[in-house]
């Protein structure tokens, strides 16, 4: 996700952002994290392709307010 890009499709009714973060990789989750929280948005990850990956030392979606992970145990 461009973070750029997520900031021109934030509107008035926007409430939470989802990252999905697709084959173990993600976009810049730092500014993803500062734009949705200088809008106040709800930060939801799907980390289903990403288990056990981490960024910045950081497991994917420990920062975010809610995180999903795949229900199968062969994803990666
Ligand atoms: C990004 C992503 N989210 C969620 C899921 C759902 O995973 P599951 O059906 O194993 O719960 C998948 C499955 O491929 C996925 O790729």
């Amino acid at each position: 996700m461009d973070p750029a890009d997520l900031e021109r499709k934030i509107g008035p009714h926007s409430k939470a952002v989802l990252i999905v973060h697709m084959s173990g990789a993600c976009g810049d989750l730092d500014r993803l994290l500062h734009v949705s929280r200088a809008h106040n948005l709800l930060v939801l990850e799907d980390v289903a392709q990403a288990n056990g990956a981490s960024f910045q030392g950081r497991p994917w979606g420990a920062s975010a307010t809610w995180r999903s992970s795949a229900s199968s145990l062969t994803r990666t």
